[in-house]
């Protein structure tokens, strides 16, 4: 597990990423957020985030090959598959990172293939990392605030540091609150166990008041009560957000997914509801190693 530190850090990066963003697109922050959720053409009713036909290509790999997918508000849609199958170059494509080759991206009834990672991000893309990802010496709030001043403050706007302060304040309260670390937040973040660093990561995630949450790998070393604590966080979450969790531990998802969808080599080889995946012959000999 790695873990930043304060100095050359990707909040601070992702602020000033985000400044420019807003300077080259002539808008303030919050500009372009709003998302009318089931207005994109041709998706249906509740749909937040859509991928159609997405592509990624490295070198002659495609890591990520024709992958459609739909993130309704009020699901855990989860994705699983084999260590390589593509489900991180596909979450890093959702969330901005990654470019795609081909295919496109849309945020309710935005075009959000071309968008910068910190667009999204302001317009309702929260994601966590397979890899933790905190500033370990800072406290637990003052990482939930770096998240929230990442997402919301425009960087050159001295002259709004300190509304921006109070407003970054109040969303990392809220977010580790709702992340249920409210009694750790004066902690220093690399004192906290496994689970509650992977919590903190979440809390990070909503300090950005997202509408979408992307989580990679999220229950990953985890003990069993550090994993009931996080399947009723995202039992919670999923109440006002779309969620897409990746996950190997096939328990987990069959609990708390309401949608699975299977990748196999970069491809999608079967997306449907649980009890449907489940005895599924293609995902069985594909996917769960059995004989159909
Ligand atoms: N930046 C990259 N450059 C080259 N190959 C990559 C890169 N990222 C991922 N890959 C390759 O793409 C495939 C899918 O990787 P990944 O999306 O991480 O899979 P998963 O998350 O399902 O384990 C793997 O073969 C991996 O080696
Ligand atoms: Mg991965």
């Amino acid at each position: 597990m790695s873990e930043r530190t304060a100095a050359g850090s990707a909040a601070i990066e992702g602020a000033v990423a985000q400044a420019g963003d807003n300077l080259a697109a002539g808008t303030g922050a919050g500009a372009g957020a709003g998302i009318d959720a089931g207005a994109a053409g041709g998706a249906g009713a509740g749909t937040m985030l859509q991928a159609v036909n997405l592509t990624r290509r490295f070198g002659g790999l495609a890591a990520v090959n024709r992958v459609s997918i739909d993130l309704h508000r009020g699901e855990v849609h989860a994705v699983i598959g084999t260590n390589g199958a593509g489900k991180s170059t596909l979450v890093n494509m959702l969330s901005g990172e990654l470019p795609p080759s081909d295919g496109t991206i849309r945020l309710g009834a935005h075009d959000i293939t071309g968008w910068s990672q910190p667009r999204r991000a302001r317009a309702g893309i929260g994601r966590s990392y397979q890899r933790t990802n905190i500033f370990g010496e800072l406290s637990v709030f003052e990482n939930a605030r770096l998240s929230a001043q990442a997402a919301h403050q425009r960087a050159w706007a001295c002259w709004e540091s300190a509304r921006a302060c109070t407003i970054s304040g109040r969303s990392a309260a809220e977010a580790i609150a709702a992340a249920g670390l409210t009694d750790h937040a004066e902690r220093v973040a690399g004192s906290l166990s496994h689970g509650g660093k992977r919590q903190l990561e979440i809390a990070m995630c909503l300090a950005t008041r997202p509408q979408v949450l992307l989580l990679d790998e999220p229950l990953a070393g985890m003990g069993a009560e550090e994993t009931e604590r996080m399947l009723a966080l995202l039992a919670e979450l999923k109440r006002d957000h779309a969620i897409l969790l990746i996950e190997h531990d096939m328990d987990a998802v069959f609990r708390i997914a309401d949608r699975i969808t299977v990748m196999v080599n970069g491809e999608v080889v079967a997306t449907n509801v649980p009890a449907a995946i489940r005895t599924d012959p293609v995902v069985r000999t594909a996917y769960l190693g059995e004989d159909a």
